[in-house]
């Protein structure tokens, strides 16, 4: 079915099918040089790999569940740190440069180790039941991913259902970690700031932004992205649901019920130390006793 933004306004780059999980990554343009846009691994990581590592250890996390891994680079830096990875993606052009890695590193035990697995979050819950054991301890969904899922119905339900599948693959006490640009801004301006936690913005020439409203909602934020680097040049479009903090909140707290613990980080800061950031962290806390 297509959304209903989609019955107005093109998605997606020409040739990418709407059917079934919407993958915008199915051409495999933005998977191949993804590597490039977010820079060199290690210098992209280091924007916020000692809050998230001294973070997951302080809580006590082992077991992480990467939901949007992408071509891998959380989850790697989370295995080169001790963690236990489980690592899955609905794009299989993504997957694949994860897998590659794994195999690259296979000889190291945390690789070996490392389950890599397609799975969209509308069906999570089953699609990983396998690998779910007693719950994991923390969920991940960064990158901006979270805002892929459209909303197809007008009431946000996808969202709740794929939050709620994230909130039953956690044990009790176990946390979400899972972020969004700064919409709020963004629907402002009109425009998506270059500074960025995850993006080296020497390599992005440009990301043209278009917001689409439907009936006076806005429901769809397009970015045209232009990257260049390593003698490679590459257009690509991706579309977000534009996530408003508020809203987003509410949804959180909706899933995770009223008493959960819900803490708001800018740019992997704490809130007071950062002015109007490009990226909202959420950080809620399933709670121990339903
Ligand atoms: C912006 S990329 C980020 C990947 C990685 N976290 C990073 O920061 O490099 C977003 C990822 O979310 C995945 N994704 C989008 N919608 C999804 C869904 N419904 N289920 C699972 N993965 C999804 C995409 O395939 C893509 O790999």
């Amino acid at each position: 079915m297509p959304t209903s933004a989609d019955s107005v306004f093109v998605t997606r780059s020409d040739g990418i099918s709407a059917e079934g999980v919407r993958d915008q990554y199915a051409d495999g343009k933005a998977a191949k040089v993804w590597e490039i846009f977010i820079g060199d691994k290690n210098s992209r990581t280091d924007n916020y790999k000692n809050f998230l590592v001294d973070l997951l250890r302080k809580k006590g996390c082992k077991r992480i569940l990467d939901v949007a891994c992408g071509t891998g680079v959380d989850s790697i830096m989370l295995l080169e740190e001790g963690f236990e990875v489980t690592s899955v993606d609905a794009s299989d052009k993504m997957l694949k440069y994860a897998l590659k890695e794994r195999w690259n590193r296979r000889k190291e035990a945390a690789f070996d180790n490392w389950t890599i697995e397609e799975a969209n979050w509308l069906t999570l819950y089953d699609d990983i039941r396998e690998h779910r054991q007693a719950g994991f301890d923390a969920v991940i969904c960064l990158g901006n991913s979270f805002a892929h899922l459209t909303d197809s119905f007008g009431d946000q339900r996808e969202h709740k259902q794929a939050i709620k599948n994230f909130e039953k693959c956690l044990k009790p006490g176990g946390i979400l970690l899972i972020d969004h640009r700064n919409y709020d801004n963004i629907l402002e301006t009109g425009a998506t700031p270059a500074k960025s936690i995850y993006y080296n913005t020497s390599h992005t020439a440009d990301i043209k932004t278009s917001v689409l409203f439907y009936c006076g909602k806005p429901v769809l934020v397009s970015m045209d992205y232009q990257i260049e680097g390593n003698k490679l040049a590459s257009e690509f479009r991706l579309s977000y649901f534009p996530h408003e903090l508020k809203r987003f909140t509410d949804i959180l707290r909706e899933i995770f019920g009223s008493q959960s613990k819900h803490k708001l980080f800018g740019d992997f800061k704490e809130m007071n130390v950062v002015e109007n950031p490009a990226f909202y962290i959420h950080l809620i806390e399933k709670p121990t006793k339903v």
